[in-house]
């Protein structure tokens, strides 16, 4: 049987006078701020594939054991022949592994390009080829609006009154501050509940825990994550035509229990200036740029916040060293 081909949407437009113009004004701030979406570029997101490979960084592996351990029971709660909507889908492998516990009916895949997707989507079909499929190129950090050409396509297959699932996994949220969060959360409770009864999100969430287990995931031995905080400079070196110098900047990471996360910062060596075309900054040595957070939850807390975007009690599975939760939280 030859497997179809999964359908792809692009629904967001990179407007780069835009990306420059926030580069820009991050820059400006004193402290300077660039956002962690600038870690991801090709080299960046292969430096982050490696980082999940690290001794130090626990969060993918421990999330893929309590799938292991727990998928039979998280199968109960999920409703059975759901639409996948996976969040920042990549290489699609984490969802995968759902199909055939969850009874999938149907995969909508989201990343911010759909070119991130088509390679991993037409390999997966390959393997499913009864199960529809659907690219979907989306900033799902601006809009979880999915959009006409989504409804279409599931009305089309007479799937737009099966459940909805949003899939959310590898503790992604945390790059969110609390307030952003729960934005997301409302608006990934809302793209549950456009789809039948029993939706909801399924979503891994990494846990508070001793700075001592927390800071070396972010600042390992190898340097693998120095060199992804560092490759941002790169990836700003061509959106700017900037002339940062990566050598000349120490990566500092590090655990701030008041806010509950960790802090990742690139500190200038020496004093130095950047400079552009159209300007320049002055840094002082020692000079911070502040370049992501990842937050970390304490489950209550977590339980709350999935309240108050409107979700109703949420179950959880963890560890046996209580580090990670995935949660189920239900359309209310
Ligand atoms: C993608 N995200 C969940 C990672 C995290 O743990 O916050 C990004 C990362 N930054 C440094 N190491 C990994």
């Amino acid at each position: 049987m030859t497997a179809p081909s999964p359908r792809f949407v692009q629904l967001h437009r990179s407007d780069d006078a835009a990306v420059r113009a926030e580069l820009l004004a991050g820059l400006a701030e004193q402290p300077s701020r660039i956002a962690p979406k600038f870690l991801y570029d090709a080299l960046g997101s292969r430096l982050f594939d490696a980082i999940t490979e690290l001794p130090e960084y626990y969060p993918t592996r421990t999330e893929a054991a309590i799938f292991a351990q727990h998928g039979a029971d998280m199968a109960q709660h999920v409703p059975p022949q759901a639409v996948l909507i996976d969040l920042g889908a990549g290489s699609c492998a984490k969802a995968a592994r759902l199909f055939d516990v969850m009874h999938t009916a149907a995969y909508v895949a989201v990343d911010i390009s759909v070119d991130y997707l088509r390679e991993s989507l037409q390999a997966l079909q390959q393997r499913h080829p009864a199960l529809p499929m659907l690219g979907l190129g989306l900033d799902f950090s601006a809009t979880l609006a999915l959009g006409g050409d989504v409804t279409d396509w599931l009305a089309a297959q007479q799937l737009h009154s099966q459940p909805h699932v949003v899939f959310y996994p590898g503790s992604s949220i945390g790059n969110f501050t609390p307030y952003e969060a729960l934005a997301l959360l409302r608006q990934a409770h809302a793209a549950c509940a456009a789809g039948g009864p029993g939706g909801g999100l399924l979503i891994g969430v990494d846990r508070v825990k001793a700075a001592n287990v927390l800071e070396p995931a972010y600042d390992d031995a190898l340097g693998v994550t120095a060199a992804f905080n560092r490759n941002l400079l790169l990836n700003v070196n061509r959106w700017l035509q900037a002339d940062f110098a990566p050598a000349q900047w120490d990566h500092v990471a590090f655990f701030d229990a008041a806010r509950s996360r960790i802090e990742m910062h690139l500190q200038a060596r020496s004093a130095q200036t950047v400079s552009w075309p159209g300007g320049h900054r002055t840094f002082a040595a020692g000079e911070r740029v502040h370049t992501e957070n990842s937050c970390k939850w304490e489950p209550q807390t977590f339980q709350q916040l999935l309240a108050d975007a409107g979700f109703g009690p949420a179950t959880h599975w963890t560890d046996e060293r209580g580090w990670f939760s995935v949660f189920w939280a239900p359309v209310a």
